[in-house]
Parts: structure tokens; C-alpha cells; sequence
């Protein structure tokens, strides 16, 4: 028995041998929950039901990773992007199994590494790299920078000692630092240098995928922009495949290929580059985009804000995740509205439940919020209970009311949408999880 599998001959031609133009990574239904040991009873044992999936008993799980999809093609630079917490950084440590999942599937080459036990997951290892946000404390501030970037080599046994200090100096080179620095410590180091010796240590033992958690963030912008374009000439070197991590959609779009959008837990939308930026479905999608300062002066007024914050993804919102600050929130079936009798709806409906404002009489408030477009019918019946109970002091029940009446009976409370799949554009497809596109039009 041979563990060296060379590339095509010898191979059995089995279900799960790579065929050519297979993704070289492929994450099925991803889950990760974190028991959250600071919660409520957090003493309770874990219970786990017939399948051995974790079940919460008085115990608090952080949903951090919901039901994640996607693949990654050979050579291609994936994006991924959202508001911090929104959960980047648990997707990156599950596909690479530095964290087990709680269900799902991560395929990489075709192997689930899910069933990998530890020895063979340690070699596939090998060809999966990570490079984290701080270069600081991911770098042993006690070790030399050559034995840094020959580490992953000698745990991988790869080549004798003579032979990784040359690769260590020829991987300097190639990240764009100087060979002759092999000696020094990472303290003599600038940030984007640091990461430049964390790019040529992942390097060092030749792998296929390297996920970049947020490399750059940390750095000012006209060096992360050097160090983007020193990872884009690498890609191409090395023939490498990346999972690119950031909070800030300037540089997903400088670096990627495709742009998946995570919002609490889950992946929103996913789109080529050009697909996404110019011609996004989903509205937190939309709202990101507006939020980026655009040097464009025909576009700088209409600036969206986001309202709100993330919820929490230890509860989070049923139905759809991002309802709770969606503007396009969709109004209930039973009532026959305009656009503008809605719109005033919810404006109206967010502050009662935020208590955003102090009662004075009904006909202020009336005027306040209503005076364009009243909702007469059901609608109207239900402002007027609201209105009523205001009068009488009642928030938390007029909150309650206007919650019942129109938030909970909306689509977007109801059911979760679905994670659709648009009509092809060229080679790709554009995803996205709103019920907006039951009916939209697409347009490519
Ligand atoms: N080990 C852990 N235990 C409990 N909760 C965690 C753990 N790691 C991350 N989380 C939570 O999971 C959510 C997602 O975090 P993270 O993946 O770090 O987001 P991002 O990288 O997008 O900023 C956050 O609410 C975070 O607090
Ligand atoms: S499903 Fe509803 S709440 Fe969610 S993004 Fe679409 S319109 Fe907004
Ligand atoms: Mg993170």
C-alpha cells in the first residue's frame, strides 16, 4: 500500500477521486454552534439527540455558522464579507476542521475531511493554510524569522535542514523581503512585513488553499494595498486558491473573483465580482454597498445607513436572519398597502418598540407619522388599537400589538428564505437568500 498519490495514474477511478474542473473545495450545509459556557445553567451537560447532533436543555448555543453552501474553483479567489460577528471567522476554522463542525460537509479535493481521522487529516493539513489578521502575536517573538517560516516544513517532515534553510531564504525572496534578514527576530519587522514572513511560512510546504483571515486589516491602506498585490502575484505563482476574509468590501473587491455575503451566521448572497458590485440582489447586500463612501458626486447623496444592530446569534430572528433591519421588510399579505402607507407603518412600528419618542397627543402623532399616506381597512383598525393603548400609557402592550399586527404575519418573519438561484450569467450563477426574488426580475 502506497499513501503517495501522484497525480491521475494508479488512482482507482473511484466516486471520490478530483476529476478535472471539480471545485477544490466544497462546503455542504456547514454548521457550527458554540455552547456558551458563560450562559444560562451552563453547568448542564450537553445532550445530544439520535443523530448526535447537540440539543439545547436550558443551555445557550451561539449559532454562529448556519447551514453554509458553497464551492471554490481551482485558482480562484473567493471573498467573503460582513459586519463583525457576523461569523467569518468560525466558517474559516470549521472548513479547515481547526474546529469541528456541528454538521455539514467540507470536501477539499474530494475528500471529506470530516471523515478524516487525525493522521491523514494532519497530512491533508499540509495543503490547507491559514494567515490570520494580527501579525503580531501570530508570529513567536522569541524565535528568528528563518526558523518561523521552516516550521510547518519540519512538522510536515519536508526536505533535510540544509534544504528548508535555502527554501526559507528563496520564500523571503519571493514575499518581497530580503533573504539576508533569515536571522532576525519579528520584533525588527514592520506589519505588512510580518505578514509577508506569515505569507512565505504558508508557503513553505506548497499548499493548494490558503485562507487569509482579514491579512490586512490591520494595517494602514497603502500597505495593504502593496501586500494585497504581493498575493495576487503569489496566486499566480504558486497556482494558489484563496478563501479572503474581510470586513471591508474595497478590499474584496480588489482581491476577489466571486464575493459570498455573510450576515449572522449565514451566506446571504454569492455572485461573481462584477455581478455583485454591479447588480446586487440582496438588501443587506445593497445596504453594504451604499454604506462604502463612493467618490462619485452623482451618487453621494443617497447614502443608506444600516439601522440597528447585529442581533444576537444566540437568538436569532425567525424567519429571515436580517429582518429586523431590513428595509425592504416585506408587508404582510392580509393588508392592501402603498409603498408609502408602509414605509410610515414600520417607521412608526420601530419607534413604539423602541420607545423613540414621548407621547403626546393621538393627533400629533398622527400628524407625526401619518399625515401623507393613513392605512385605512385592517391596517388602519390596527393603528387605531395602537394608538389607543399609547394614550392610555401602554407601551410595551402597543409595542406587543404593532409586533402581532405587523411584523410576525410578514413573510420575512415566517419562513426562511430560500437560498435561490438566479438565471445564469456567463459561466457563473448568482445566489441569494430574500423572498424579493420569488418575484423579481433579473436582469444579467
Ligand atoms: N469559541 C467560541 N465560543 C462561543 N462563541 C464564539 C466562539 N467563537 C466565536 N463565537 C461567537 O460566534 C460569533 C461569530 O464570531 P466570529 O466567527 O469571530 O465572527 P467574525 O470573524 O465575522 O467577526 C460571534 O457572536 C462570536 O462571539
Ligand atoms: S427576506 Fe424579507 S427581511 Fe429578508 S432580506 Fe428579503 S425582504 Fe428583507
Ligand atoms: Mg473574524
Amino acid at each position: 500500500m502506497s499513501d503517495v498519490s501522484g497525480p491521475g495514474e494508479g488512482a482507482s477511478a473511484g466516486p471520490d477521486v478530483a476529476e478535472e474542473g471539480d471545485p477544490l473545495l466544497r462546503v455542504e450545509g456547514l454548521t457550527k454552534h458554540f455552547a456558551n459556557d458563560s450562559g444560562f445553567l451552563s453547568w448542564l451537560n450537553v445532550e445530544r439527540d439520535a443523530d448526535g447532533v447537540p440539543v439545547s436543555v436550558g443551555r445557550e448555543w451561539v449559532r454562529a455558522v448556519e447551514d453554509v453552501t458553497f464551492d471554490i474553483r481551482r485558482g480562484e479567489t473567493l471573498g467573503l464579507v460582513g459586519e463583525s460577528g457576523c461569523g467569518k471567522s468560525t466558517l474559516a476554522r470549521t472548513v479547515l476542521r481547526l474546529v469541528d463542525p456541528t454538521e455539514g460537509d467540507v470536501y477539499f479535493e474530494g475528500d471529506n475531511l470530516a471523515a478524516l481521522d487525525g493522521e491523514a487529516l494532519r497530512r491533508k493539513r499540509k495543503d490547507m493554510q491559514i494567515i490570520f489578521q494580527d501579525p503580531q502575536s501570530s508570529l513567536d517573538p522569541r524565535m528568528k524569522v528563518g526558523p518561523i517560516v521552516e516550521e510547518p516544513m519540519k512538522a510536515h517532515g519536508m526536505l533535510d535542514d540544509d534544504g528548508r534553510e535555502e527554501r526559507a531564504r528563496e520564500l523571503l525572496e519571493r514575499v518581497g523581503l530580503d533573504p539576508q534578514h533569515y536571522n532576525r527576530y519579528p520584533h525588527a519587522f514592520s506589519g505588512g512585513q510580518r505578514q509577508r514572513i506569515n505569507l512565505a511560512r504558508a508557503l513553505s510546504v506548497n499548499p493548494d488553499f490558503i485562507v487569509c483571515d482579514e491579512p490586512t486589516s490591520a494595517l494602514d491602506a497603502s500597505i495593504q494595498a502593496q501586500v494585497l498585490n504581493t498575493m495576487r502575484r503569489l496566486q499566480d505563482e504558486f497556482g494558489l486558491t484563496y478563501l479572503f476574509i474581510s470586513h471591508d468590501l474595497s478590499v474584496i473587491r480588489h482581491i476577489s473573483d466571486r464575493v459570498a455575503v455573510m450576515y449572522l451566521g449565514e451566506i446571504v448572497e454569492l455572485a461573481g465580482k462584477e455581478e455583485l458590485y454591479e447588480n446586487p440582489q440582496h438588501p443587506y447586500t445593497k445596504a453594504l454597498l451604499e454604506s462604502i463612501p463612493v467618490p462619485d458626486p452623482r451618487k453621494s447623496e443617497t447614502r443608506g445607513v444600516l439601522e440597528g444592530d447585529v442581533p444576537s446569534p444566540i437568538e436569532p430572528p425567525s424567519g429571515c436572519r436580517f429582518r429586523t433591519r431590513c428595509p425592504e421588510f416585506i408587508a404582510p399579505e392580509q393588508y392592501d398597502l402603498t409603498p408609502e402607507e408602509w414605509a410610515n407603518v414600520r417607521a412608526f412600528t420601530r419607534r413604539v418598540i423602541r420607545h423613540g419618542f414621548e407621547m403626546t397627543t393621538r393627533a400629533d402623532l398622527e400628524a407625526e407619522f401619518f399625515t401623507e399616506a393613513r392605512p385605512g381597512g385592517a391596517a388602519g383598525e390596527a393603528l387605531d388599537r395602537a394608538f389607543v393603548l399609547l394614550e392610555r400609557g401602554e407601551w410595551d402592550a402597543a409595542a406587543d400589538h404593532l409586533r402581532e399586527s405587523f411584523t410576525e404575519p410578514s413573510i420575512c418573519a415566517r419562513e426562511q428564505p430560500a437560498y435561490e438561484v438566479d438565471p445564469e450569467y456567463g459561466d457563473d450563477r448568482h445566489f441569494c437568500a430574500c423572498h424579493l426574488q420569488r418575484d423579481a426580475e433579473m436582469t444579467h
